[in-house]
């Protein structure tokens, strides 16, 4: 029960839950950059597709970023190859449905994410695929309540993202695609390829209005789990992610999104890290393709993926560690225990190969030797 209560004291940090003051922890990407969509919406003079937002052209610059003539500056949110996302987008004024595929980490969610609010100004008709995902998520359920009580009535029903989409001539996202059970993900072919979603409970259907599409995402370490059947990958264009071409690319990639989330999270400002992230990123990637930079050195690579979201949770958590127990300044110490928590998944295997890569690498470059320290330390 909550006390009502007169002091200033308790008024100054809230009182009850749910204070109205605290911000939502990750507002969704039509929330977070609502300005930077109104002002491409002003500036865009280009055709738009029928129920679209904006043109194509602004959706691509509001993924890769750009400065609109009234000098707005519009943050990149996906950093990579112009093409893949002209693809993407130009795939969304199709008639087929867009599959985004890549490694762990390689941003499909979040692009998928910044395209539906960016086309349709919503990214929420989503759909999380599991092995557990049911026909329901898909198509339609049921308020048993009512059902009962009713018989059948499109009151009762209960429509899925999917077919809220189709209504409201939006896109609607199903995440990790490969891993709903065939049979469920059967139940997209004649939404994709009809456009339509029968309802013979009620002898009704619901066709798909202009604007809907569908962008999925899939893991391509999860294939073989479900594989897609071909009638299905037939109405997808897949698109596939990379994992970012060249070092200071990942530098760039990580530090755009540790100073987004430092924000988010309120995190008291530590000074660019430059340093920190730049190694953190040499040692992801040395690890990932098994050599060293120069070449020179083969080494063998860890159990789990070390991709540029790994990199920006281990730089994250290093500011938060510096920020409330060291000096406020990113020091070696601060990433040396998560990058030992990211690249060790599996406690025997990958503790050799980081052992190995401690010893035959870290140790030999001088100018590292306050990290070889800080590793030697967690390493215990
Ligand atoms: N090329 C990139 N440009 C911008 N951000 C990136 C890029 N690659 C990775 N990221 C960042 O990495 C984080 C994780 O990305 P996301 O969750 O979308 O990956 P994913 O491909 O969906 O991974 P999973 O297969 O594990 O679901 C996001 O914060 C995203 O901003
Ligand atoms: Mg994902």
């Amino acid at each position: 029960m909550t006390v009502p209560t007169t002091s200033p004291d308790h008024d100054a940090n809230g009182g009850g839950t749910g204070r109205p003051e605290e911000a939502v922890l990750r507002p969704h990407a039509e929330q977070a950059f609502a300005a930077e969509l109104a002002a491409l919406a002003a500036a865009d003079d280009r055709p738009r597709p029928p129920a679209w937002r904006l043109s194509p052209w602004a959706v691509t610059t509001y993924l890769l970023g750009g400065v609109l003539p009234d000098g707005t500056v519009i943050s990149p949110k996906y950093v990579g190859p112009r093409r893949l996302v002209e693809v993407a987008v130009a795939t969304l004024a199709t008639d087929r449905a867009l599959l985004l595929l890549g490694s762990p980490g390689t941003a499909k969610t979040w692009v998928s994410e910044h395209l539906a609010a960016a086309v349709s100004g919503r990214s929420t008709l989503l759909v999380q695929g599991t092995a557990g995902t049911a026909e329901e998520a898909i198509r339609y359920g049921w308020n048993y309540a009512r059902l009962l009580a009713e018989g059948p009535s499109a009151a009762a029903l209960v429509p899925s993202p999917v077919m809220s989409a189709m209504e409201q001539s939006a896109i609607a996202r199903i995440e990790e695609l490969t891993r709903i059970p065939s049979d469920v993900q059967d139940a997209l072919i004649t939404v994709l390829s009809e456009k339509t979603l029968p309802v013979p409970e009620l002898g009704i259907e619901v066709q798909a209005r202009q604007g809907f599409n569908v962008i999925a995402t899939a893991n391509d370490r999860d294939r073989g789990v479900n594989e897609l059947s071909s009638a299905l990958r037939r109405r997808f264009n897949t698109v596939v992610l990379p994992l970012p071409g060249s070092e200071d690319e990942e530098v760039d990639i990580v530090t755009r999104r540790v100073a987004q989330l430092g924000t988010a999270l309120e995190l008291p400002p530590v000074p660019a890290a430059t340093e920190e992230i730049r190694r953190v990123v040499t040692i992801f990637r040395e690890l990932r393709s098994g050599q060293t930079t120069d070449g020179r050195t083969r080494l063998k690579s860890p159990s789990g993926t070390l991709s540029p979201a790994e990199a920006i949770s281990v730089v994250t958590q290093g500011i938060a560690l510096a920020a409330h127990f060291g000096d406020g300044q990113l020091r070696p110490h601060d990433v040396a225990a998560g990058i030992l928590g990211a690249v060790v998944k599996d406690p025997v295997a990958d503790r050799a190969v980081w052992t190995e890569y401690l010893e035959a690498v870290v140790r030999e470059r001088r100018d590292w030797a306050p990290f070889y320290r800080a590793c030697r330390e967690v390493s215990g």
